[in-house]
C-alpha cells in the first residue's frame, strides 16, 4: 500500500471526524432542512373536526372517503372557457360530496376551479385533496427510485424529493402516492424499478430521506407535496416474482425485512399509507386488520390515513375473500381501509352499511376523522387554495437548478460493474467510437416506466449527450442495430460495419422501459434474445466492448455481454440521461454507484439477495458434495450488492475494534482505513454488516448496518469510524420482539456484500 508517512500518522481521531462528516452529510442535511412535521401535535379529537363530523350525513362521510382519478381535460392554456360536459359532472360530484380528492389530474386551473367548487358550492365546504403518483419527478425526470438507490446517498434522495414536490404542487399537486419503499427479494418482480432495491436498512434510510424531502419542513407550505408509503404490506414477496400474485411469508421475515421502511417512514412523518393488492397467508392486505389496525394503529401509533391501492377493496371479491360489493367495502373499512381509491363503493355500499346495523357509525367517523386530519395537517382548511396557484407552474417547470440536479442524480446512480484494463474512461478524442444498440438515440426510454406526465421532448438520449460533450465533428457513429425485442432488417449488418469501422464498440441494450414497473414481471431477467444477438455479432468485430445496460432490475447477463470489458449500469436516468452517463463515460466524473440488487449467473436462481440466512449446508468456497446451491451455477451472486468500481482501486485495511466487547448501553468504534491505490479520485461507500454467530432464528449471513461515503484523491488514505451499539445487534424474535441477544458478532467493514474478512465483537450484559 502506498500510503504517505505522514497521512498514516494522522490520528485516527481527526480522520474519523472528517470522515464522519463527510458520511454524515445526509444526515445532517436532513435534521437542517427538514424537521419532522408530528400529526401527534394535532388532537386526536380537533374540536373543529368533530363538529363537521356530526354535521356530515352518511353519504357526505363516505364520500369523504372516495377519490377518483380525475377526468377532466388535461393541461389546458386557458382551461376556464369551454369546460367540457365532463367537467361539469365532476363539479356536480364535488358539489353533492362524493370525493374526497381526485390523483393523476394534471390541470392546476381545473384543480384550483373545482377547489372554489368544493369550498363554496359544496354544503359543508370541506376542501379537496389533489393526489398524484409522482414517484421520481414530474416534469423533471429523475433517475428511476431503483437507479437513484444505486447512489446509497441518502442526501441525493432528500434533494430530488424536495425539488419535486416543489414541481409538483407548483401544478397543484398535494399528494403523492410514493415512495415506493416494498423490499424486492426477487428480480423477476417488475415493480423492482420504483424501490430502494433489496435491503431494508437501506429501503428505510433512503425512504425516509424521500418522505422528508416530499415534506419538507412545514406540512402546511405551499410546496409541501404529502408522502404516500406503499405498499403495506410485502408487495414485492409475491411468489415467483409474479406481479398480483399471492404472499406467503413468517412474520418473522414480514417484521425484520418488508415492514422496516414503513415504521421507519412513518417516524418520519408519512402520514399516509397506501394498502397492497396481495393477500399475506390468505388475507388480502387491503382487509387485514391485524396488519392495518394491529401493527399499524395499535403498535405503531400511526395517526395518518390508509388509502386502498386502486380497487383493491374491490378486488377483494376476486380474491374470494368477500362476497360481494358491500362485503368488501365492510371488511376493507373494518380491518382499516380508510379510503377507497377509484371503485368507488364506499359511496355506493358505506351508508346502507351504517343503515342496516351491519357496521357501526363509530367505524366510518374514525376513517373520515383520520381522513380530516391530514387535510387539516396539510392546512388545507385554512388555506383551501394552497398549491393551487396555477400561475406558478410555469415559474417551477423543468427549472435549471432542477435540470442540473437531474444531471448530478444521475451520474450518482451509474454502477461500474467491471472495467478490465481501464478501458474506461474512453477518451474524448482520438478513437473511433461506434455506438450500437435499440436505445442509443431514444429519449422516451431515458424516463422509465412510471411518469404520469413525462416531458419526452426534453429527454437527453444517449447520442445527444455523447455529442454535447465531444463538440463538433467526433469520430462516432450511431447505430441501432436491432430493436429491442425483434431484430431488424440490415440491422445486424448495420452494427458489424460501424463497429469494424471503429477502435471501440459502447452497446446501450437492456430493457425497454415498459419491461419494468406495474405488471411487468419477467420469467427470465435477461437481455431480450434480439439484443443478445446483437451483442454477439458485434463482439466476433474483436473490437473492444463496452456494455451500458438500461434496466429497472438487476439482469443476468450471459455470451459476450457477460464477457465484455466494461460493464456499467445506467437504467433509467431521467431527463438528462444522455449527459449523466457522457459525464461519466468520458470521465468528467468518475462511477460511484453501488448496486442496490445483487446480479445473479442465471434467472434461476431467483429469488436472490445477498442477505438470505444460513443454511445448514452452505456453499461457502467448497462447490462439492450436498450444498445449497444448483447443480449449473455457484450459489454466489455474479456481482454482489453493494459492488460497484471507480475509476481507480481501493485497498481496505484490516477493521479494528477500539474494545473486543460491548455492553448493552456501551458502545464499540469500529474503524477501516481505506487507500486509494490508483492514480485517479475516487469516491467509496464502505458498508458495515454484521452477523450474529448464535441466534434463537437463523438469522441473514450478512445484514447492512451503515454506511460511510468517503472522496480519496490519488494515493490518498482515510480512516472511517462506525460506532456500534447493541441497537445494531437486533433482530425480531419468533415472540416478535426486536432485540439482541448476548454472544459474538461478526463484523464486516468492506466494499460490497461478498467482500472483507470479519471480526469479531462480544456483547455482554
Ligand atoms: C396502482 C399502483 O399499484 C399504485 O402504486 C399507484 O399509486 C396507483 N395504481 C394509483 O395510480
Amino acid at each position: 500500500m502506498t500510503l504517505s508517512v505522514a497521512k498514516a500518522a494522522m490520528s485516527a481521531a481527526s480522520l474519523s471526524r472528517r470522515a464522519l462528516l463527510k458520511g454524515s452529510v445526509a444526515s445532517l442535511a436532513l435534521i437542517g432542512g427538514a424537521k419532522v412535521w408530528a400529526i401527534a401535535s394535532l388532537p386526536m379529537r380537533d374540536p373543529f373536526i368533530e363538529r363537521l363530523i356530526k354535521k356530515m350525513t352518511l353519504e357526505e362521510k363516505a364520500g369523504q372517503l372516495s377519490i377518483f382519478t380525475a377526468k377532466g381535460p388535461g393541461r389546458s392554456v386557458n382551461p376556464l372557457s369551454g369546460l367540457e360536459p365532463s367537467v361539469k359532472a365532476i363539479e356536480e360530484e364535488v358539489k353533492a360530496g362524493r370525493a374526497t380528492g381526485y390523483f393523476n389530474g394534471f390541470n392546476p386551473y381545473l384543480s384550483r376551479r373545482l377547489q372554489e367548487v368544493a369550498v363554496t358550492q359544496s354544503r359543508l365546504g370541506i376542501p379537496l385533496i389533489f393526489a398524484a403518483d409522482v414517484i421520481h419527478g414530474l416534469r423533471t425526470g429523475y433517475p428511476v427510485p431503483l437507479a437513484e438507490a444505486a447512489s446509497f446517498d441518502a442526501d441525493l434522495c432528500y434533494r430530488t424529493a424536495r425539488m419535486t414536490a416543489v414541481e409538483a404542487t407548483g401544478f397543484g399537486i398535494q399528494w403523492t402516492f410514493a415512495p415506493m419503499v416494498d423490499i424486492a427479494r426477487d428480480q423477476r418482480w417488475g415493480r423492482v424499478v420504483e424501490g430502494a432495491g433489496e435491503d431494508p436498512w437501506l429501503a428505510a434510510r433512503l425512504g425516509v430521506a424521500r418522505v422528508r424531502g416530499f415534506q419538507g419542513a412545514d406540512l402546511r407550505a405551499d410546496d409541501s407535496l404529502l408522502a404516500c408509503p406503499k405498499h403495506f404490506a410485502a408487495y414485492g414477496a409475491v411468489e415467483g416474482g409474479k406481479e398480483y400474485s399471492t404472499v406467503e411469508i413468517s412474520e418473522t421475515t414480514l417484521r425484520q425485512i418488508h415492514l422496516p421502511p414503513f415504521k421507519s417512514a412513518i417516524d418520519a412523518g408519512a402520514l399516509t399509507i397506501m394498502s397492497s393488492f396481495n393477500d399475506i397467508g390468505g388475507v388480502p392486505a387491503t382487509a387485514d386488520s391485524h396488519l392495518l389496525t394491529g401493527i399499524l394503529r395499535k403498535e405503531w401509533q400511526f395517526r395518518g390515513l390508509v388509502v386502498s391501492d386502486y380497487e383493491s377493496e374491490k378486488e377483494l371479491i376476486a380474491h374470494g375473500f368477500a362476497a360481494d360489493e358491500a362485503d368488501a367495502v365492510f371488511k376493507a373499512v373494518s380491518a382499516g381501509c380508510d379510503v377507497s381509491m377509484q371503485s368507488g363503493l364506499y359511496n355506493a355500499c358505506l351508508p346502507d352499511l351504517v343503515r342496516s346495523g351491519r357496521l357501526a357509525e363509530r367505524v366510518v367517523d374514525e376513517a373520515v376523522r383520520r381522513v380530516l386530519r391530514v387535510k387539516k395537517a396539510l392546512g388545507l382548511f385554512s388555506n383551501p387554495y394552497r398549491s393551487l396557484e396555477p400561475a406558478r407552474a410555469k415559474e417551477v417547470e423543468r427549472r435549471a437548478d432542477m435540470i442540473a440536479l437531474s444531471r448530478e442524480a444521475g451520474r450518482k446512480a451509474i454502477v461500474l460493474l467491471k472495467n478490465e484494463g481501464n478501458i474506461l474512461p474512453l477518451p474524448k478524442s482520438g478513437k473511433r467510437i461506434a455506438f450500437v444498440g435499440p436505445f442509443v438515440s431514444d429519449r422516451a426510454s431515458t424516463l422509465g416506466p412510471w411518469m404520469v406526465f413525462p416531458d419526452t421532448a426534453s429527454a437527453i438520449s444517449l447520442e445527444a449527450g455523447v455529442r454535447a460533450a465531444l463538440g463538433p465533428d467526433p469520430s462516432v457513429s450511431f447505430t441501432l442495430g436491432s430493436s429491442a425485442e425483434k431484430p431488424i432488417t440490415g440491422g445486424l449488418e448495420a452494427a458489424v460495419a460501424a463497429a469494424r469501422d471503429s477502435d471501440v464498440v459502447v452497446m446501450y441494450v437492456g430493457e425497454t422501459a415498459t419491461m419494468s414497473g406495474e405488471a411487468s414481471s419477467r420469467e427470465a431477467i435477461t437481455i431480450p434474445a434480439a439484443q443478445q444477438a446483437l451483442i454477439e455479432a458485434v463482439a466476433n468485430t474483436g473490437k473492444p466492448l463496452v456494455i451500458l445496460l438500461k434496466h429497472g432490475r438487476a439482469l443476468a447477463l450471459e455470451g459476450a455481454a457477460l464477457n465484455a470489458a466494461a460493464i456499467m449500469c445506467t437504467w433509467f436516468l431521467g431527463s438528462e440521461s444522455g449527459n449523466a452517463i457522457a459525464d461519466v463515460l468520458f470521465g468528467d466524473h468518475a462511477p460511484r454507484g453501488r448496486l442496490p440488487v445483487s446480479f445473479p449467473t442465471r434467472s434461476g436462481q431467483e429469488p436472490f439477495y445477498y442477505n438470505r440466512r444460513s443454511t445448514g449446508r452452505p456453499e461457502i468456497s467448497d462447490a462439492s458434495g450436498f450444498k445449497a446451491r444448483y447443480r449449473e451455477v455457484p450459489d454466489q451472486a455474479l456481482y454482489p450488492f453493494g459492488h460497484g468500481l471507480g475509476y481507480s482501486s481501493v485497498v481496505y485495511g484490516t477493521p479494528r475494534a477500539s474494545r473486543p466487547t460491548l455492553s448493552r448501553h456501551g458502545s464499540v468504534d469500529v474503524s477501516v482505513t481505506v487507500t486509494n491505490a490508483g492514480d485517479r479520485p475516487v469516491h467509496e461507500v464502505i458498508q458495515l454488516y454484521v452477523h450474529p454467530q448464535v441466534s434463537s432464528v437463523t438469522q441473514p449471513i450478512r445484514a447492512l448496518k451503515d454506511i460511510r461515503h468517503v472522496e480519496l484523491r490519488p494515493k490518498e488514505s482515510e480512516t472511517v469510524l462506525f460506532t456500534i451499539s447493541e441497537r445494531d445487534f437486533r433482530y425480531m424474535h419468533s415472540d416478535f420482539t426486536d432485540m439482541a441477544d448476548l454472544g459474538r458478532f461478526d463484523i464486516w467493514a468492506a466494499g460490497s456484500a461478498s467482500t472483507g474478512e470479519p471480526i469479531t465483537l462480544t456483547l455482554t450484559s
